[in-house]
Protein backbone atom coordinates (compact mmCIF):
# COMPACT_ATOMS: atom_id res chain seq x y z
CA UNK A 1 0.00 0.00 0.00
CA UNK A 2 2.57 2.58 0.80
CA UNK A 3 6.17 3.72 -0.90
CA UNK A 4 7.70 5.92 1.24
CA UNK A 5 9.90 8.18 -0.80
CA UNK A 6 12.33 10.91 0.45
CA UNK A 7 13.21 12.53 -2.94
CA UNK A 8 9.82 14.18 -4.41
CA UNK A 9 9.15 13.39 -7.93
CA UNK A 10 6.17 14.58 -9.27
CA UNK A 11 5.67 12.35 -12.07
CA UNK A 12 3.33 12.00 -14.36
CA UNK A 13 1.71 8.40 -12.85
CA UNK A 14 0.60 9.68 -10.06
CA UNK A 15 -2.98 11.13 -10.48
CA UNK A 16 -2.94 13.33 -7.26
CA UNK A 17 -0.99 14.74 -4.49
CA UNK A 18 -2.85 15.75 -0.97
CA UNK A 19 -0.75 18.50 0.63
CA UNK A 20 -2.14 20.06 4.33
CA UNK A 21 -2.16 23.69 4.53
CA UNK A 22 -2.04 25.74 7.99
CA UNK A 23 -3.02 29.10 8.85
CA UNK A 24 -0.28 30.22 9.20
CA UNK A 25 -0.78 33.73 7.66
CA UNK A 26 -1.15 31.90 5.00
CA UNK A 27 2.16 31.44 3.85
CA UNK A 28 3.59 28.85 2.39
CA UNK A 29 6.49 26.40 2.43
CA UNK A 30 7.59 23.20 1.41
CA UNK A 31 6.35 21.32 -1.57
CA UNK A 32 3.70 24.23 -1.84
CA UNK A 33 5.98 26.35 -2.96
CA UNK A 34 7.71 24.45 -5.50
CA UNK A 35 3.92 24.07 -6.63
CA UNK A 36 3.19 27.36 -6.57
CA UNK A 37 6.61 28.22 -8.52
CA UNK A 38 5.46 25.50 -11.05
CA UNK A 39 2.07 27.31 -11.87
CA UNK A 40 3.69 30.69 -11.50
CA UNK A 41 2.29 31.67 -8.09
CA UNK A 42 -1.78 30.77 -8.45
CA UNK A 43 -1.59 28.96 -5.48
CA UNK A 44 -0.55 31.73 -3.49
CA UNK A 45 -3.29 34.00 -5.65
CA UNK A 46 -6.14 31.14 -4.91
CA UNK A 47 -5.48 31.18 -1.39
CA UNK A 48 -5.86 35.08 -0.75
CA UNK A 49 -8.90 35.10 -2.89
CA UNK A 50 -10.61 32.23 -0.77
CA UNK A 51 -10.70 29.59 -3.10
CA UNK A 52 -8.15 27.51 -1.39
CA UNK A 53 -9.15 27.20 2.47
CA UNK A 54 -6.99 26.39 5.50
CA UNK A 55 -9.80 25.87 7.31
CA UNK A 56 -9.75 22.66 9.33
CA UNK A 57 -11.36 19.75 7.79
CA UNK A 58 -11.91 22.02 4.17
CA UNK A 59 -10.95 20.10 0.95
CA UNK A 60 -9.70 22.28 -1.96
CA UNK A 61 -9.33 20.65 -5.43
CA UNK A 62 -6.82 22.09 -7.90
CA UNK A 63 -6.25 20.87 -11.81
CA UNK A 64 -2.91 21.80 -12.51
CA UNK A 65 -3.94 21.96 -16.10
CA UNK A 66 -0.59 20.60 -17.61
CA UNK A 67 1.77 22.57 -16.37
CA UNK A 68 2.87 20.12 -13.63
CA UNK A 69 3.27 16.87 -13.61
CA UNK A 70 1.15 15.92 -11.11
CA UNK A 71 -2.94 16.00 -12.32
CA UNK A 72 -4.44 17.47 -9.50
CA UNK A 73 -3.65 18.87 -6.20
CA UNK A 74 -5.64 18.38 -2.95
CA UNK A 75 -5.57 20.53 -0.22
CA UNK A 76 -6.75 20.22 3.08
CA UNK A 77 -7.03 22.80 5.35
CA UNK A 78 -5.55 22.21 9.00
CA UNK A 79 -6.66 25.73 11.06
CA UNK A 80 -4.29 27.14 13.41
CA UNK A 81 -0.97 25.04 14.03
CA UNK A 82 -1.23 24.64 17.52
CA UNK A 83 -4.78 23.93 17.40
CA UNK A 84 -3.91 20.48 15.74
CA UNK A 85 -4.40 16.96 18.09
CA UNK A 86 -3.82 13.94 16.78
CA UNK A 87 -7.77 12.97 16.41
CA UNK A 88 -8.76 16.80 14.21
CA UNK A 89 -5.40 15.51 12.32
CA UNK A 90 -6.67 11.80 11.54
CA UNK A 91 -9.91 13.34 10.83
CA UNK A 92 -9.00 16.00 8.26
CA UNK A 93 -7.44 13.11 6.49
CA UNK A 94 -10.13 11.35 6.77
CA UNK A 95 -12.01 14.15 4.78
CA UNK A 96 -8.92 14.28 2.32
CA UNK A 97 -9.15 10.53 1.58
CA UNK A 98 -12.35 10.43 1.62
CA UNK A 99 -13.03 13.12 -1.03
CA UNK A 100 -10.03 11.61 -3.15
CA UNK A 101 -11.27 8.25 -3.31
CA UNK A 102 -14.91 9.56 -4.22
CA UNK A 103 -13.33 11.06 -6.77
CA UNK A 104 -12.26 7.58 -8.09
CA UNK A 105 -8.43 7.92 -7.99
CA UNK A 106 -6.43 4.68 -7.90
CA UNK A 107 -3.52 5.72 -6.08
CA UNK A 108 -1.96 9.51 -4.62
CA UNK A 109 0.55 11.08 -3.37
CA UNK A 110 1.25 12.43 0.57
CA UNK A 111 3.28 15.29 1.15
CA UNK A 112 3.50 14.02 4.76
CA UNK A 113 5.95 16.67 5.97
CA UNK A 114 3.34 19.14 5.09
CA UNK A 115 1.22 17.75 8.26
CA UNK A 116 3.93 18.02 11.05
CA UNK A 117 3.58 20.05 13.60
CA UNK A 118 5.78 20.98 16.84
CA UNK A 119 3.41 18.41 18.82
CA UNK A 120 2.82 15.76 16.25
CA UNK A 121 6.34 14.51 14.95
CA UNK A 122 6.19 12.47 10.89
CA UNK A 123 5.64 9.40 12.78
CA UNK A 124 2.70 10.65 14.33
CA UNK A 125 1.25 11.74 11.59
CA UNK A 126 2.25 8.48 9.32
CA UNK A 127 0.28 6.46 12.13
CA UNK A 128 -2.58 8.97 11.60
CA UNK A 129 -2.44 8.80 8.10
CA UNK A 130 -2.41 4.76 8.05
CA UNK A 131 -5.68 5.34 10.77
CA UNK A 132 -7.49 7.46 8.38
CA UNK A 133 -7.14 5.64 5.03
CA UNK A 134 -8.48 2.36 6.46
CA UNK A 135 -11.39 3.87 8.17
CA UNK A 136 -12.45 6.74 5.73
CA UNK A 137 -12.68 4.15 2.90
CA UNK A 138 -14.19 1.71 4.32
CA UNK A 139 -17.82 0.19 2.81
CA UNK A 140 -19.76 -2.39 4.04
CA UNK A 141 -21.30 -4.61 0.95
CA UNK A 142 -24.81 -4.72 0.98
CA UNK A 143 -26.71 -7.28 -0.42
CA UNK A 144 -28.91 -4.57 -2.89
CA UNK A 145 -28.74 -6.33 -6.82
CA UNK A 146 -27.79 -2.88 -7.72
CA UNK A 147 -25.25 -1.92 -5.46
CA UNK A 148 -21.88 -3.22 -5.37
CA UNK A 149 -20.53 -2.30 -8.99
CA UNK A 150 -16.64 -2.60 -9.13
CA UNK A 151 -15.48 0.70 -7.81
CA UNK A 152 -11.75 1.88 -8.06
CA UNK A 153 -10.09 1.48 -4.62
CA UNK A 154 -7.11 3.33 -3.13
CA UNK A 155 -4.63 0.98 -4.13
CA UNK A 156 -1.33 2.66 -4.01
CA UNK A 157 -0.09 5.58 -2.18
CA UNK A 158 3.44 7.40 -2.41
CA UNK A 159 4.64 9.36 0.89
CA UNK A 160 7.12 11.76 0.34
CA UNK A 161 8.96 12.72 3.84
CA UNK A 162 12.55 14.19 5.00
CA UNK A 163 12.12 11.88 7.71
CA UNK A 164 13.88 8.59 7.83
CA UNK A 165 11.88 5.93 4.80
CA UNK A 166 11.95 2.91 7.00
CA UNK A 167 10.95 4.56 10.34
CA UNK A 168 7.99 6.26 8.53
CA UNK A 169 6.47 3.04 6.72
CA UNK A 170 6.48 1.37 9.53
CA UNK A 171 4.14 3.86 10.94
CA UNK A 172 2.07 3.69 8.23
CA UNK A 173 1.60 0.26 8.28
CA UNK A 174 0.83 0.39 12.26
CA UNK A 175 -1.99 3.05 11.57
CA UNK A 176 -3.21 0.55 8.95
CA UNK A 177 -2.94 -1.81 11.00
CA UNK A 178 -5.49 -0.02 13.35
CA UNK A 179 -7.98 1.04 10.64
CA UNK A 180 -7.81 -2.55 9.36
CA UNK A 181 -8.60 -4.13 12.96
CA UNK A 182 -11.39 -1.59 13.21
CA UNK A 183 -12.97 -2.29 9.79
CA UNK A 184 -13.06 -5.60 10.63
CA UNK A 185 -14.98 -5.16 13.95
CA UNK A 186 -17.04 -2.91 11.59
CA UNK A 187 -18.08 -5.98 9.10
CA UNK A 188 -18.75 -8.22 11.97
CA UNK A 189 -21.21 -5.97 13.69
CA UNK A 190 -23.10 -5.14 10.45
CA UNK A 191 -23.58 -8.56 9.32
CA UNK A 192 -27.34 -9.57 10.10
CA UNK A 193 -28.55 -11.80 12.60
CA UNK A 194 -29.08 -14.27 9.96
CA UNK A 195 -25.80 -14.33 8.26
CA UNK A 196 -23.99 -14.08 11.64
CA UNK A 197 -24.61 -16.95 13.34
CA UNK A 198 -22.31 -18.16 17.18
CA UNK A 199 -21.32 -20.31 14.90
CA UNK A 200 -20.33 -18.08 12.34
CA UNK A 201 -18.80 -16.06 14.86
CA UNK A 202 -16.51 -19.16 16.13
CA UNK A 203 -15.57 -19.61 12.61
CA UNK A 204 -14.42 -16.30 11.91
CA UNK A 205 -12.35 -16.13 15.16
CA UNK A 206 -10.97 -19.95 14.30
CA UNK A 207 -10.10 -18.16 10.84
CA UNK A 208 -8.24 -15.51 12.49
CA UNK A 209 -6.24 -17.85 14.68
CA UNK A 210 -5.19 -19.92 12.29
CA UNK A 211 -3.94 -16.76 10.51
CA UNK A 212 -2.23 -15.24 13.42
CA UNK A 213 -1.03 -18.22 14.94
CA UNK A 214 -3.65 -17.78 17.92
CA UNK A 215 -4.14 -20.80 20.17
CA UNK A 216 -7.73 -21.20 19.37
CA UNK A 217 -10.54 -23.20 21.81
CA UNK A 218 -14.18 -22.93 20.98
CA UNK A 219 -16.47 -24.94 23.20
CA UNK A 220 -19.70 -26.38 22.44
CA UNK A 221 -22.95 -27.06 24.55
CA UNK A 222 -22.25 -30.14 26.08
CA UNK A 223 -18.66 -28.81 27.70
CA UNK A 224 -20.15 -26.13 28.82
CA UNK A 225 -22.52 -27.86 30.61
CA UNK A 226 -20.10 -29.85 31.66
CA UNK A 227 -18.05 -26.96 33.17
CA UNK A 228 -21.51 -25.89 34.55
CA UNK A 229 -21.42 -22.69 32.20
CA UNK A 230 -25.60 -22.06 33.31
CA UNK A 231 -25.71 -18.25 33.26
CA UNK A 232 -24.48 -18.68 29.25
CA UNK A 233 -26.54 -22.04 28.55
CA UNK A 234 -30.14 -20.10 29.63
CA UNK A 235 -29.78 -17.49 27.60
CA UNK A 236 -29.52 -19.72 24.76
CA UNK A 237 -32.24 -21.97 25.39
CA UNK A 238 -34.79 -20.31 23.41
CA UNK A 239 -32.39 -20.99 20.63
CA UNK A 240 -31.82 -22.96 17.86
CA UNK A 241 -28.26 -22.13 17.10
CA UNK A 242 -25.95 -23.91 19.38
CA UNK A 243 -24.33 -21.41 21.96
CA UNK A 244 -20.55 -20.89 21.16
CA UNK A 245 -17.45 -20.22 24.15
CA UNK A 246 -14.52 -18.77 21.77
CA UNK A 247 -11.36 -18.52 23.28
CA UNK A 248 -8.16 -17.00 21.30
CA UNK A 249 -5.02 -17.11 23.12
CA UNK A 250 -1.91 -15.27 22.37
CA UNK A 251 1.29 -15.48 24.32
CA UNK A 252 4.10 -12.70 23.51
CA UNK A 253 6.14 -13.83 26.60
CA UNK A 254 8.13 -16.65 27.66
CA UNK A 255 5.82 -17.63 30.71
CA UNK A 256 1.90 -17.30 30.80
CA UNK A 257 1.97 -14.39 33.50
CA UNK A 258 0.63 -10.76 33.52
CA UNK A 259 -2.15 -12.06 30.80
CA UNK A 260 -4.98 -9.30 29.80
CA UNK A 261 -8.41 -10.99 29.63
CA UNK A 262 -10.48 -9.82 26.84
CA UNK A 263 -14.26 -10.65 27.41
CA UNK A 264 -16.56 -9.56 25.11
CA UNK A 265 -20.31 -9.87 24.85
CA UNK A 266 -21.36 -12.28 21.38
CA UNK A 267 -25.25 -11.87 21.25
CA UNK A 268 -26.00 -12.13 17.77
CA UNK A 269 -29.44 -11.35 18.10
CA UNK A 270 -31.00 -10.18 21.19
CA UNK A 271 -35.23 -10.18 20.83
CA UNK A 272 -35.17 -9.67 24.59
CA UNK A 273 -36.55 -13.61 25.51
CA UNK A 274 -39.90 -13.53 27.32
CA UNK A 275 -39.56 -9.81 28.29
CA UNK A 276 -39.77 -8.92 24.98
CA UNK A 277 -38.38 -5.79 23.80
CA UNK A 278 -40.95 -3.91 21.89
CA UNK A 279 -41.20 -3.72 18.37
CA UNK A 280 -38.91 -0.57 17.34
CA UNK A 281 -36.35 -1.90 20.17
CA UNK A 282 -35.73 -5.07 18.59
CA UNK A 283 -34.38 -3.28 14.79
CA UNK A 284 -30.95 -2.91 15.32
CA UNK A 285 -30.27 -5.80 17.71
CA UNK A 286 -27.89 -7.36 15.23
CA UNK A 287 -24.98 -5.08 16.80
CA UNK A 288 -25.09 -6.86 20.45
CA UNK A 289 -22.11 -8.83 19.34
CA UNK A 290 -20.26 -5.32 19.18
CA UNK A 291 -18.37 -6.15 22.01
CA UNK A 292 -17.22 -9.76 20.63
CA UNK A 293 -16.20 -7.46 17.45
CA UNK A 294 -14.36 -5.12 19.08
CA UNK A 295 -12.18 -7.73 21.01
CA UNK A 296 -11.61 -9.71 17.56
CA UNK A 297 -10.50 -6.51 15.79
CA UNK A 298 -8.30 -5.89 18.75
CA UNK A 299 -6.87 -9.60 18.13
CA UNK A 300 -6.43 -8.75 14.48
CA UNK A 301 -4.13 -6.00 15.37
CA UNK A 302 -1.93 -7.94 17.94
CA UNK A 303 -1.74 -10.53 15.46
CA UNK A 304 -0.53 -8.34 12.79
CA UNK A 305 2.35 -5.72 15.36
CA UNK A 306 2.90 -9.39 17.63
CA UNK A 307 3.20 -7.24 20.98
CA UNK A 308 5.15 -8.74 23.66
CA UNK A 309 1.97 -9.45 26.10
CA UNK A 310 -0.10 -12.06 26.96
CA UNK A 311 -3.68 -11.94 25.58
CA UNK A 312 -6.44 -14.00 26.45
CA UNK A 313 -9.78 -13.37 24.21
CA UNK A 314 -13.12 -15.06 25.72
CA UNK A 315 -16.80 -14.70 23.69
CA UNK A 316 -19.20 -16.14 24.86
CA UNK A 317 -21.94 -16.59 22.15
CA UNK A 318 -25.24 -17.22 21.17
CA UNK A 319 -28.54 -15.28 20.39
CA UNK A 320 -31.80 -14.45 22.65
CA UNK A 321 -34.54 -15.89 21.27
CA UNK A 322 -38.50 -17.10 22.55
CA UNK A 323 -39.65 -20.69 22.03
CA UNK A 324 -41.10 -23.51 24.63
CA UNK A 325 -37.99 -24.01 26.04
CA UNK A 326 -36.91 -20.38 26.50
CA UNK A 327 -35.47 -19.16 29.76
CA UNK A 328 -38.09 -17.14 31.92
CA UNK A 329 -38.26 -14.40 34.69
CA UNK A 330 -38.26 -16.57 37.85
CA UNK A 331 -35.90 -19.21 36.76
CA UNK A 332 -32.91 -19.95 38.90
CA UNK A 333 -29.63 -20.44 37.31
CA UNK A 334 -26.08 -21.24 38.17
CA UNK A 335 -23.49 -19.66 36.79
CA UNK A 336 -19.61 -21.41 36.05
CA UNK A 337 -18.44 -19.98 38.94
CA UNK A 338 -21.21 -21.42 41.75
CA UNK A 339 -23.47 -18.11 42.08
CA UNK A 340 -27.06 -18.19 41.36
CA UNK A 341 -28.66 -16.12 39.64
CA UNK A 342 -32.82 -15.19 40.07
CA UNK A 343 -33.61 -14.41 36.16
CA UNK A 344 -36.16 -10.82 36.58
CA UNK A 345 -35.54 -10.13 33.16
CA UNK A 346 -34.32 -12.32 30.35
CA UNK A 347 -33.64 -9.18 27.88
CA UNK A 348 -30.83 -8.62 30.67
CA UNK A 349 -28.96 -11.18 28.99
CA UNK A 350 -25.78 -10.13 28.04
CA UNK A 351 -24.58 -9.69 31.27
CA UNK A 352 -25.79 -13.73 32.11
CA UNK A 353 -23.31 -14.36 28.92
CA UNK A 354 -20.58 -12.30 30.06
CA UNK A 355 -20.48 -13.90 33.76
CA UNK A 356 -19.31 -17.06 32.37
CA UNK A 357 -17.00 -15.76 30.14
CA UNK A 358 -15.62 -13.59 32.87
CA UNK A 359 -15.20 -16.56 34.76
CA UNK A 360 -13.95 -18.86 32.02
CA UNK A 361 -11.55 -15.88 31.22
CA UNK A 362 -10.18 -16.58 34.99
CA UNK A 363 -9.95 -19.93 34.22
CA UNK A 364 -7.35 -19.35 31.36
CA UNK A 365 -5.76 -17.03 33.70
CA UNK A 366 -6.51 -13.89 32.78
CA UNK A 367 -5.08 -11.54 35.54
CA UNK A 368 -6.46 -8.42 34.30
CA UNK A 369 -9.75 -8.66 32.64
CA UNK A 370 -11.82 -5.97 30.11
CA UNK A 371 -15.09 -6.95 28.93
CA UNK A 372 -16.77 -4.93 26.48
CA UNK A 373 -20.74 -4.82 25.58
CA UNK A 374 -23.12 -3.33 24.10
CA UNK A 375 -25.53 -3.81 27.51
CA UNK A 376 -27.67 -1.46 28.68
CA UNK A 377 -29.71 1.70 27.21
CA UNK A 378 -29.10 3.10 30.42
CA UNK A 379 -25.76 3.90 29.16
CA UNK A 380 -27.10 5.26 25.75
CA UNK A 381 -29.61 7.97 28.52
CA UNK A 382 -26.29 8.58 30.65
CA UNK A 383 -23.69 9.38 28.04
CA UNK A 384 -24.87 9.37 24.50
CA UNK A 385 -23.80 8.22 21.42
CA UNK A 386 -20.24 9.48 21.79
CA UNK A 387 -18.75 8.62 24.66
CA UNK A 388 -18.45 4.72 26.06
CA UNK A 389 -19.37 4.36 29.89
CA UNK A 390 -17.00 2.76 31.88
CA UNK A 391 -17.08 0.73 35.35
CA UNK A 392 -14.12 -0.74 37.46
CA UNK A 393 -13.05 -2.15 40.68
CA UNK A 394 -9.25 -0.86 40.24
CA UNK A 395 -8.24 2.39 40.07
CA UNK A 396 -4.79 2.12 38.84
CA UNK A 397 -6.20 -0.65 35.72
CA UNK A 398 -8.87 2.15 35.11
CA UNK A 399 -6.47 4.80 34.60
CA UNK A 400 -4.28 2.71 32.21
CA UNK A 401 -7.61 2.10 30.07
CA UNK A 402 -8.31 5.76 30.46
CA UNK A 403 -5.04 6.73 29.49
CA UNK A 404 -5.46 3.47 26.23
CA UNK A 405 -8.47 5.32 24.97
CA UNK A 406 -7.48 8.95 25.04
CA UNK A 407 -4.19 7.71 22.98
CA UNK A 408 -6.86 6.09 20.84
CA UNK A 409 -8.95 9.25 20.62
CA UNK A 410 -11.82 7.30 22.03
CA UNK A 411 -13.41 8.79 25.21
CA UNK A 412 -14.92 6.48 27.47
CA UNK A 413 -16.53 7.99 30.85
CA UNK A 414 -16.86 6.55 34.53
CA UNK A 415 -19.81 5.64 36.34
CA UNK A 416 -19.72 4.68 39.86
CA UNK A 417 -20.07 1.34 41.49
CA UNK A 418 -21.46 1.92 45.41
CA UNK A 419 -22.01 -0.73 48.37
CA UNK A 420 -25.58 -0.01 47.38
CA UNK A 421 -25.80 -1.12 43.63
CA UNK A 422 -24.08 -4.54 45.21
CA UNK A 423 -26.61 -4.39 47.46
CA UNK A 424 -29.19 -4.37 45.40
CA UNK A 425 -27.64 -7.04 42.92
CA UNK A 426 -27.30 -9.37 45.64
CA UNK A 427 -30.91 -8.87 46.77
CA UNK A 428 -33.21 -12.23 46.45
CA UNK A 429 -35.01 -14.61 47.99
CA UNK A 430 -33.82 -17.50 46.10
CA UNK A 431 -30.53 -16.87 44.90
CA UNK A 432 -27.11 -15.16 45.51
CA UNK A 433 -28.06 -12.44 42.89
CA UNK A 434 -30.96 -11.14 40.69
CA UNK A 435 -30.42 -10.36 37.01
CA UNK A 436 -32.13 -6.69 37.13
CA UNK A 437 -32.11 -4.45 40.03
CA UNK A 438 -34.43 -2.14 38.30
CA UNK A 439 -34.80 0.73 35.93
CA UNK A 440 -32.91 3.86 38.11
CA UNK A 441 -29.24 4.10 36.57
CA UNK A 442 -29.20 0.12 35.56
CA UNK A 443 -26.10 0.53 33.48
CA UNK A 444 -24.46 0.60 36.55
CA UNK A 445 -26.55 -2.27 38.38
CA UNK A 446 -25.73 -4.25 35.04
CA UNK A 447 -21.45 -3.51 35.92
CA UNK A 448 -22.21 -3.96 39.32
CA UNK A 449 -23.18 -7.76 38.24
CA UNK A 450 -20.05 -7.76 36.22
CA UNK A 451 -17.74 -6.90 39.49
CA UNK A 452 -19.45 -9.67 41.48
CA UNK A 453 -17.89 -12.09 38.65
CA UNK A 454 -14.40 -10.46 38.12
CA UNK A 455 -14.66 -10.52 41.78
CA UNK A 456 -10.43 -9.76 42.75
CA UNK A 457 -9.12 -9.38 39.40
CA UNK A 458 -8.33 -5.81 38.16
CA UNK A 459 -11.19 -5.33 36.30
CA UNK A 460 -13.16 -2.81 33.74
CA UNK A 461 -16.22 -2.31 32.14
CA UNK A 462 -17.18 -0.76 28.78
CA UNK A 463 -20.62 -0.25 28.12
CA UNK A 464 -20.71 0.87 23.87
CA UNK A 465 -24.88 0.16 23.98
CA UNK A 466 -24.28 3.76 22.42
CA UNK A 467 -21.19 3.84 20.45
CA UNK A 468 -21.04 0.58 18.90
CA UNK A 469 -23.22 1.92 15.95
CA UNK A 470 -23.89 5.94 14.54
CA UNK A 471 -26.94 6.69 12.85
CA UNK A 472 -24.67 9.31 10.56
CA UNK A 473 -21.73 9.00 7.94
CA UNK A 474 -18.72 10.57 9.20
CA UNK A 475 -15.08 11.27 8.44
CA UNK A 476 -14.15 8.11 9.30
CA UNK A 477 -17.01 5.66 8.19
CA UNK A 478 -20.28 5.44 6.98
CA UNK A 479 -23.03 5.31 9.20
CA UNK A 480 -23.61 1.81 10.79
CA UNK A 481 -21.00 0.28 13.00
CA UNK A 482 -18.05 2.04 14.45
CA UNK A 483 -15.78 -0.67 15.27
CA UNK A 484 -15.60 1.46 18.93
CA UNK A 485 -13.12 0.12 21.53
CA UNK A 486 -11.01 -1.82 19.11
CA UNK A 487 -8.45 0.96 19.26
CA UNK A 488 -8.60 1.14 22.53
CA UNK A 489 -7.85 -2.67 23.55
CA UNK A 490 -5.55 -2.99 20.96
CA UNK A 491 -3.43 0.23 22.66
CA UNK A 492 -4.13 -1.29 26.03
CA UNK A 493 -2.07 -4.33 25.09
CA UNK A 494 0.42 -2.85 23.31
CA UNK A 495 1.47 0.14 25.84
CA UNK A 496 0.85 -2.67 28.83
CA UNK A 497 3.08 -2.57 31.24
CA UNK A 498 4.83 0.48 30.12
CA UNK A 499 5.31 3.18 31.95
CA UNK A 500 3.21 6.22 31.46
CA UNK A 501 5.56 9.52 30.22
CA UNK A 502 3.54 11.11 33.40
N1 LIG B 1 -28.69 -5.38 24.09
C1 LIG B 1 -29.40 -4.61 25.05
C2 LIG B 1 -28.82 -3.21 25.28
C3 LIG B 1 -28.86 -2.27 24.12
C4 LIG B 1 -29.90 -1.36 24.01
C5 LIG B 1 -27.84 -2.22 23.20
C6 LIG B 1 -29.92 -0.46 22.97
C7 LIG B 1 -27.86 -1.32 22.14
C8 LIG B 1 -28.92 -0.43 22.03
C9 LIG B 1 -29.41 -5.34 26.40
O1 LIG B 1 -29.34 -6.70 26.35
C10 LIG B 1 -30.70 -4.94 27.07
O2 LIG B 1 -31.71 -5.27 26.54
N2 LIG B 1 -30.60 -4.28 28.20
C11 LIG B 1 -31.75 -3.87 28.93
C12 LIG B 1 -31.45 -4.07 30.38
C13 LIG B 1 -32.66 -3.99 31.24
C14 LIG B 1 -33.58 -5.15 30.96
C15 LIG B 1 -32.26 -4.00 32.68
C16 LIG B 1 -32.01 -2.40 28.63
O3 LIG B 1 -31.07 -1.65 28.39
O4 LIG B 1 -33.17 -2.00 28.61
ZN1 LIG C 1 -31.25 -7.65 26.12
ZN1 LIG D 1 -28.39 -7.53 24.67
Amino acid sequence: MFTVKNEVQLQESSEALLIGLFARNQKITGLTQELDSLLDGQITELLKEGDISTKHNTVSKVHTLGRAPIKRVYFVGLGKEENLSFESLREALGKAVKTISESKVGSFALGLDSFVTTGLDAHDVAHAFGEALALSTYKFADYKQKSNEPEKNIEKVIVYTDGNENEVEASLTVGYAYGQGTNSARTLVNLPGNMLTATDLANYAAELGTKYGFEVEILEKEEMEKLGMGALLAVNKGSVEPPKMIVLKYQGKDNWEDVIGLVGKGITFDTGGYSIKPKDGIVGMKSDMGGAAAVLGAMEIIGELRPEKNVVAVIPSTDNMISGDAFKPDDVVTSMNGKTIEILNTDAEGRLALADGITYAKFHGASYLVDVATLTGGVIVALGNDITGAMTNNEAFFEKVLEASLEAGEPIWRLPITENHKKRVRKSQVADLNNSPGRDGHAIFAGTFLGEFAENTPWVHLDIAGTATTTSAHNLGPAGATGAMVRTLATLVERFGEESEE
